[in-house]
């Protein structure tokens, strides 16, 4: 199971204060020693962390494949294109959104804006993925569209585990949509499990490679780590959360070692 590290988080520290510590430049060589195997980054359209300035570094600067997360807007797609990272992943974006909240939808309009955007990438010798739902419908418009990849989006199993399993339903952010009984957070969380399964078996059919993330943290992530097919994580904030009492090296360690 490979591992790529979101390490736009380090970005969202900087940006806090709005200076130029911490740079997320110098996660890469720690990144490296401590065994993942990809950087993750996302190019919002708010530039809310991650800015064209650190994606360039970021990509000119590591020896792990860079993968980026960016929109269908024309002119991400450009700089994207300019900068030539080794994989894009396309994501649906939202500026309220505190983060992904869900996957790509493949309707009409959107289809054609994504299908453009994979093929002009594409032309660029970049590999692409698309961030979607684990629905059987996502994994048929990917395969149409004729990605590398898909990205699996566990937000909703992350949601149900930390209602379930942890204090989250006591505490300011709770879910309310998941405030339910333990018998129904179980059986939710069974459903939803099962629908990643089935959306990497429909991928694997169609000659995909499957990664998945969003929300994965030291305690979810051994159920999704166990689906064979799935064949990359990327993860981000539960690493940088917990980097701040273990440091970063040992973070990623611990992860790779849960893997
Ligand atoms: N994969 C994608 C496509 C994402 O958008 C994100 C969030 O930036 C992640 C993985 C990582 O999510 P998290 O930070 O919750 O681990």
């Amino acid at each position: 199971m490979q591992l790529g590290i979101n390490i736009d988080h380090i970005a969202t520290l900087r940006e806090a204060r709005k200076i130029n510590d911490p740079n997320p430049i110098e996660a890469l060589g720690i990144v490296e020693r401590a065994g993942a195997d990809q950087i993750t980054i996302h190019l919002r359209e708010d530039r809310r962390h991650i800015h064209d300035e650190d994606a360039r570094s970021i990509v000119t600067l590591s020896r792990l494949p860079v993968n980026i997360e960016c929109s269908v807007n024309p002119d991400i797609i450009e700089i994207i294109a300019d900068i030539r990272p080794h994989r894009a992943t396309i994501v649906p974006e939202n500026r309220e959104e505190v983060t992904t909240e869900g996957g790509l939808s493949l309707d009409e309009p959107h289809f054609a804006n994504i299908d453009k955007s994979v093929h002009y990438l594409k032309a660029r010798e970049i590999e692409t993925s698309l961030f979607v739902d684990p629905t059987i419908d996502a994994i048929r418009g990917a395969k149409t569209i004729g990605v590398d990849w898909v990205e699996l989006h566990t937000g909703s199993y992350a949601n149900l585990y930390a209602m379930l399993h942890t204090n989250l339903s006591l505490t300011h952010n709770r879910i309310d949509d998941l405030a339910l009984n333990r018998t129904k957070l179980k059986q939710l969380l069974k459903q939803e499990l099962q629908k990643i399964k089935d959306a990497v078996e429909e991928a694997q059919e169609f000659g995909l490679r499957v990664a998945a993330g969003h929300g994965l943290n030291y305690q979810n992530v051994t159920a999704i780590a166990q689906i064979a097919g799935i064949q990359e994580l990327n993860i981000g904030q539960s690493i940088i959360a917990r980097s701040i009492f273990t440091g970063l090296e040992r973070a990623i360690i611990d992860m790779k070692e849960l893997l």
